[in-house]
């Protein structure tokens, strides 16, 4: 597989699982069960596990395929890359253990809904992120392949300024 390829298909699947997250955690609200509430912390827990390797895999690879390329797109990209990781990695993470942990014992008080409002809040702003790297993303891949008989080497020194 192309890294172009893997990083796409990470990039995607972390797309979909924080929107897959994002959807279970307000449909289980509005149902009001704490037991689905209580199932949906502790599946958000576990898709933690494909998350955060898909965002590093994304991440790294990101920055290893725009190396030296100054397209503006491209450093519009590696810009946004920090505040993904680190929403990431120190609000979707934290906040998914302890909302688990608190679900588990029943623990619906202010702490939960705080923390739960913090989450949703952090989850839809990387939703944003992600998904303007990836309109960035696809626009510099179709550049790069309406240019598609130069040799990749050509077109990256014509991107990069
Ligand atoms: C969560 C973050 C990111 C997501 C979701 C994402 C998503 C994507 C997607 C969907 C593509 C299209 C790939 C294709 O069609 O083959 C792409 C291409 C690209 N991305 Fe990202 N990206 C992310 C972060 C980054 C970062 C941090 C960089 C670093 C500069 C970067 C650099 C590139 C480059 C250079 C391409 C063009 C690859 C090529 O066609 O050769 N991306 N990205």
């Amino acid at each position: 597989m192309k890294l172009h390829h893997l990083h796409a298909l990470a990039g995607m699947l972390a797309f979909f699982l924080i929107a897959t997250f994002w959807l279970g955690t307000a449909a289980t609200e509005l149902s009001g069960s704490t037991a689905a509430i209580a199932w949906v912390k502790s599946a958000i827990l576990s898709g933690m596990v494909v998350l955060i390797p898909a965002l590093v895999a994304t991440g790294a690879s990101g920055f290893s395929l725009g190396r030296g390329m100054r397209l503006p797109a491209v450093v519009a990209k590696k810009r946004r890359m920090p505040f993904i990781a680190g929403n990431g990695l120190l609000i979707l993470l934290p906040s998914a253990i302890f909302l688990a942990t608190k679900a588990e014992a029943g623990a619906f008080d202010t702490a939960f809904y705080l923390v739960q409002g913090l989450e949703l809040v952090a989850g839809a702003t990387n939703l944003v992120l992600i998904g303007l790297n990836i309109r960035d993303g696809l626009a510099i891949s179709r550049r790069r392949h309406a240019s598609a008989p130069r040799s990749k080497a050509a077109v990256r020194s014509s991107i990069s300024g």
